[in-house]
Parts: C-alpha cells; structure tokens; sequence
C-alpha cells in the first residue's frame, strides 16, 4: 500500500472516499502537517496502491491500514479521519482495532448497510466499469459529489474529481464496488463508541444527508456534529478552511495540544 507520510507529531490518518485516492485530502495534509503526522494512503486498488481482483471488503481495507502503520511503527493511538468509503472502513477498524484509535473524524458517510436495489446498483456499476473503464462513470458522478453551488464556483474540483477517477484501475473499483455492497450494517454497534468523535457533513450532501450524519451523532455518546453549508458529499474539498478548522478544533481539545 502507497501512502503519503509528512509532517511530524501525533500520529493523523486520512482515508479517501470512492472512487478516489489520497489525492483529495491534499487541502488537509498541508495545512496539518505543520502539527501532526500526516499518513495519506491510497487503498487497495486506488491511486499508486497494487490492484486486486474480485472483491476487497471493508474489514480488508481496514486490516491494510493496521499493516501499514506497523510497517511505518507508528505506536501512538491515530486520529482517523475517513470519508464516506473512507468511514465505512473506519467502523471496521474501530470493531478490529479500537486501541489504536485515538479519535475519530467521520466526514459525509453513514452507518447502515445497502439496500437492495443499492446493492445491485453497486454491481451493475462494477460490471459497466469493468467492461467500459471509469470513464463511464466519473463525470456522472460529479452533481452526487458536489454541490451545485461548488460546480458552478470551483469548477477546479470537478476536473480534479474526474481525473482522479479516470486514473483509477478498473479492477480497482469494481473489486471495492462489490465490498461497499457486501458491507456489514453498524448503526446498532456505533452507540458502543468510546473514542472521541467528529461529525463532519456538506449541507448539500445528497448520499449522505446531514439528517443521516446527525441521526448517527446522536448515537455516539462523545461525539460533535458540524455541518458545512452550500457545499456536497466531497465537504473537504468543497470547503477546506471551514473543515479544517473543525478537524483543528476537535484535535486540540481531544489532545491538548
Ligand atoms: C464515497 O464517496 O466513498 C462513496 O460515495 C461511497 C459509496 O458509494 O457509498
């Protein structure tokens, strides 16, 4: 697994949405790491990462994340910060590796499992990718990942998005596609939270509306909700300054640095 490592302090992992790379978290790793430890991976199957085929499932992305901080000796408890695919990842570390967490930073994702049609949209969108490439979905998806508003005034983010998403493998994305799919439901288990968490959603999320990230806030007993206003599912591109500000916030009151 390729990760971008900068910075120093403790020890703050981004983990990047579907289908994208480190890359998105770009805003986030130089503002932070004058602070902390910044370790920006791309997962199986994205970005510089090696591909596998058939299915990745969350609990394997998650089981990556623990290899790779082994492999980079980082022994202080992490602050996590994952979006959408990225949280659906972290439920699996929190149930696999609760000592290593330090917080949690939980941006546009949410806690239940697909339905059935969403299953199966999932893997009709495998199918068309493996067999017309990801260029057959990215600039589709572009008005699910931003708000009208950041696609008429940053039209930056939308190219960036696109590329991100044609540099992806195929197999890559079907192989994490059919993991999301087959995803474990957590919204009962998210009441067992014990560490520290943020909430963090654009106001104009559509996968992940705000009454879905705030449903979830009421559930995990230390946790804080921020929502972004004017802004969609990709909150910490659209809105870097606000974001990062209530990452900053958050982690200074949970370390007390
Ligand atoms: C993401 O941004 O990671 C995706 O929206 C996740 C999903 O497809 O559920």
């Amino acid at each position: 697994m390729r990760a971008l490592v900068a910075g120093s302090g403790p020890p703050l992992l981004f983990v990047h949405g579907f289908p994208l790379s480190h890359q998105m978290w770009l805003p986030q790793i130089e503002y932070f790491q004058s602070r902390y430890t910044v370790i920006a991976p791309d997962l199986r199957g994205f970005g510089d990462s090696d591909i596998s085929n058939g299915i990745v499932t969350m609990e394997q992305h998650a089981q990556d994340l623990n290899s790779l901080l082994q492999a980079l000796k980082v022994e202080d408890p992490v602050s996590y910060c994952g979006l959408s695919m990225g949280g659906y990842i972290a439920w699996e570390f929190w149930k696999h590796f609760a000592d290593r967490l330090h917080a949690l930073i939980l941006c546009d994702t949410r806690a239940d499992s697909d339905s059935e049609e969403g299953v199966n949209n999932r893997l009709k969108m495998a199918d068309l990718v493996l067999r017309h490439g990801p260029e057959a979905i990215s600039t589709a998806m572009i008005p699910n990942l931003l708000s009208e508003s950041s696609q008429q005034k940053q039209a930056q983010l939308s190219e960036n998005l696109i590329s991100m998403i044609e540099a992806t493998s195929s197999e890559g994305i079907a192989a994490s596609q059919k993991g999301m799919a087959a995803r474990s439901d957590f919204s009962n288990q998210i009441k067992n939270i014990r560490t520290p968490t943020l909430f963090i959603v654009g106001g104009e999320d559509r996968l992940t509306p705000p009454e879905v990230m705030k449903g979830m806030s009421t559930l995990v007993p230390d946790s804080k909700y921020f929502e972004v206003r004017d802004v969609g599912h990709m909150a910490p591109m659209e809105a870097p300054a606000a974001v990062n500000q209530a990452m900053s916030e958050f982690l200074s009151a949970c370390s007390n640095i």
